[in-house]
């Protein structure tokens, strides 16, 4: 690493992945900057976490706190780094499990005091998006290691989060002045995906199992109506959320149909599959008419859209973005579309061409439809 290289760590414990990366940034004179992708370590808990049909925050901590030390350390041997060469240490610092939280950033903080690398608190949420920005196409088996340009944020920018926890849309004007747009009123999409998984009898996460099942059913049987759909958004638009999303009703009717199979005798593998295409063909319908409708409304010509979170993984959701509209739409790389610490890295690089770091709020200030993050804050979020 020559000396005007610099060298970030992510750390990534929200949930139930524990994750570790290392990123180089090069600056070149004159021309476009580069970063490259030196390791990606990820440990997932998901099997500790099936039998419960969810995550359990204790288990998930413990887990974080057992496997971080030897993630970190087979991570520096794979770049052939050593934690003196790093100039910044970027962990999540909500939202996500306070207990889960607090490992990660803790360890973030040791490694920061012990080597003087700077501190950099990232926003989860946010940080989904960086892969969308930077590297849409990341293909690990070629690229990581590669020298790849450090592309320039384009905005104004229409921007969709869909998690586990959180199903967020935003126009962004930076990487950290963002104006809310929409969240939900109760679930998130990717925990609808996990209730429905639950009920057909699939196991954690919910996601990709639905969307597997999905592909042997048929999606027009069972006619689970549009969330919200009356009207421009329905009733529940508010200036503070001008195009909410809304999924627990969708999960109650599934429940409701699959009661009524119950009642005319055994559920069978095909009505399940059935139930299964039809949820997400509505959920994902909701997701693209919110998506179409801050289109429709943006004041300023959006130039971009970016689609984030463990939801922009399905394939259904992927294919439909595709199809839809004529300005750039940028999906995060399949890879990197649920948690892990090259996005936290990615959005601390982001951070610092802004200007600075984050505050890791657990919640957006809904109140506020603009809000700007001030810039100094470290403190871990809380949930
Ligand atoms: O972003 P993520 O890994 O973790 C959170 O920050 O929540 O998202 C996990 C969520 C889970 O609810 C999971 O069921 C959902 O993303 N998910 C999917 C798919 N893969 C993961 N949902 C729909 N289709 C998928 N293929
Ligand atoms: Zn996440």
């Amino acid at each position: 690493m020559t000396n005007s290289n610099r060298l970030i760590a992510g750390l990534e414990t929200s949930c139930d992945e524990t994750s570790f990366s290392l990123i180089e940034v090069k600056t070149n004179p004159g021309a476009t900057d580069s970063w490259r992708l030196l390791c990606h370590e990820v440990h997932t808990q998901s099997e500790s976490h099936t039998p419960f049909g969810g995550v359990v925050p204790e288990i998930a901590a413990r887990d974080h706190l057992a496997v971080l030390p030897d993630l970190v350390r087979n991570g520096f041997k794979k770049a052939g780094r050593t934690p003196s060469d790093l100039t910044d240490v970027a962990a999540t610092a909500g939202p996500g499990l306070i207990g889960a939280v607090m490992v990660g950033y803790t360890y973030a903080q040791g490694l920061s005091q012990a080597t003087g690398a700077r501190l950099r608190a990232i926003n989860h949420v946010d940080a989904h998006l960086a892969p969308a920005i930077l590297c849409p196409q990341f293909d690990f088996r070629t690229e990581q290691g590669s020298w790849l340009p450090l592309v320039k944020p384009v905005y104004p920018r229409l921007s969709l989060t869909v998690s586990g926890g959180h199903c967020l849309l935003t126009e962004d004007h930076s990487p950290v002045q963002r104006r809310l747009l929409g969240t939900t009123l109760d679930d998130a999409c990717g925990e609808a995906f996990d209730k429905v998984a639950k009920l057909l009898g699939l196991g954690y996460p919910g996601g990709p199992a639905i969307e597997s099942l999905a592909l042997r059913g048929d999606p027009t049987r069972f006619r689970f109506s549009l969330p919200l759909s009356t009207g421009p958004a329905g009733k529940h638009e508010r200036p503070s959320n001008p195009l909410p999303f809304s999924f627990s009703g969708l999960k109650t009717s599934v429940l409701r149909a699959f009661e009524a199979l119950e009642k005319q005798g055994q559920v069978r593998d095909i009505d399940r599959a059935d139930l299964a295409a039809g949820f997400q063909s509505v959920a994902i319908a909701h997701l693209m008419e919110r998506l179409s409708q801050a289109l429709e409304r943006s004041p300023a010509p959006v130039r971009q859209i970016a689609i984030a979170g463990g939801v922009a993984a399905n394939n259904h959701f992927r294919a439909e973005l595709k199809k839809r509209f004529s300005i750039p739409v940028q999906i995060a790389p399949l890879a990197l579309c649920s948690d892990n610490a090259t996005m936290i890295a990615l959005q601390a690089l982001l951070h610092s061409e802004d200007g600075d770091s984050q505050a890791p709020f657990a919640r957006y200030p809904f109140s506020t439809l603009l809000w700007e993050f001030s810039a100094k804050s470290h403190q871990p979020g809380s949930t």
